[in-house]
């Protein structure tokens, strides 16, 4: 059953996230996402497409299935969508409850996701169900810090942003190892907390 808290606190976000998000941050990592996604092929799933910014960094003719828990974020997704010159259907999907048979797609990407799934770890091993064995994951996440004074102040932050949206202070790369994944390669976009995460599901 979908997580209804998740859900709300996401279609809350939804009315003012382009505001928020589209001018500064998605200006800034476009390109960084673009050469993420140019290596999309094959079935793909795309986790949390949210109001759907990413859509236009992503290359055209793919298959993309693109899901997220809330409804008012896909509705500002579907024009967006609508542009894209390849497949892209948009389903309202609890990552924690898919029913997509085990096995089912060749990659699964995710862009600023995992700050944001409540159970992570869990999260992480739902994907790894229905990625085929030896799949590719790609992710573009911020994550927490190691370094004084960002870690601190990461964690000082989390229980008021976790409120509205994000958690600040994850350890992502840990997470996609803890959940059975084998990391091929993490780049540091800035400083150690915005990251691209390549990881392959285990034949
Ligand atoms: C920070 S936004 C990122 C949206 C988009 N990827 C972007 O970068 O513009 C996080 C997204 O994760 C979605 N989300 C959070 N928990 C989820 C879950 N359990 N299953 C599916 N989507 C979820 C939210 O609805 C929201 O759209």
């Amino acid at each position: 059953m979908a997580d209804l808290t998740t859900k709300r606190k996401w279609d809350r976000a939804a009315k003012n996230f382009d505001f928020m998000a589209a001018k500064g941050p998605e200006e800034r990592w476009a390109g960084c996402k673009k050469a993420l996604f140019s290596h999309m092929q094959g079935k793909v799933l795309f986790l949390a497409v949210g109001t759907g910014l990413d859509i236009p960094n992503f290359p055209p003719g793919q298959d993309i299935t693109g899901i997220d828990i809330s409804s008012r974020m896909l509705e500002k997704a579907k024009p967006r969508a609508a542009t894209y010159e390849g497949k892209l259907e948009l389903l309202e999907m609890d990552v924690h409850d898919m029913p997509f048979a085990d096995d089912s797609f060749d990659q699964i990407y995710t862009s600023c996701t995992f700050c944001s799934v409540p159970n992570p770890v869990k999260g992480l091993e739902s994907l790894k169900r229905v990625l085929k064995p030896g799949g590719e994951l790609r992710m573009f996440e911020h994550t927490g810090s190691q370094y004084f004074p960002f870690n601190v102040m990461m964690h000082i932050m989390t229980p008021l942003s976790r409120k509205i949206g994000p958690d600040m202070n994850r350890d992502t790369v840990e997470n996609v190892q803890l959940a059975g994944f084998e990391v091929i390669e993490v780049g540091n976009i800035f400083l150690d907390v915005v990251k691209t995460i390549y990881a392959k599901k285990p034949r």
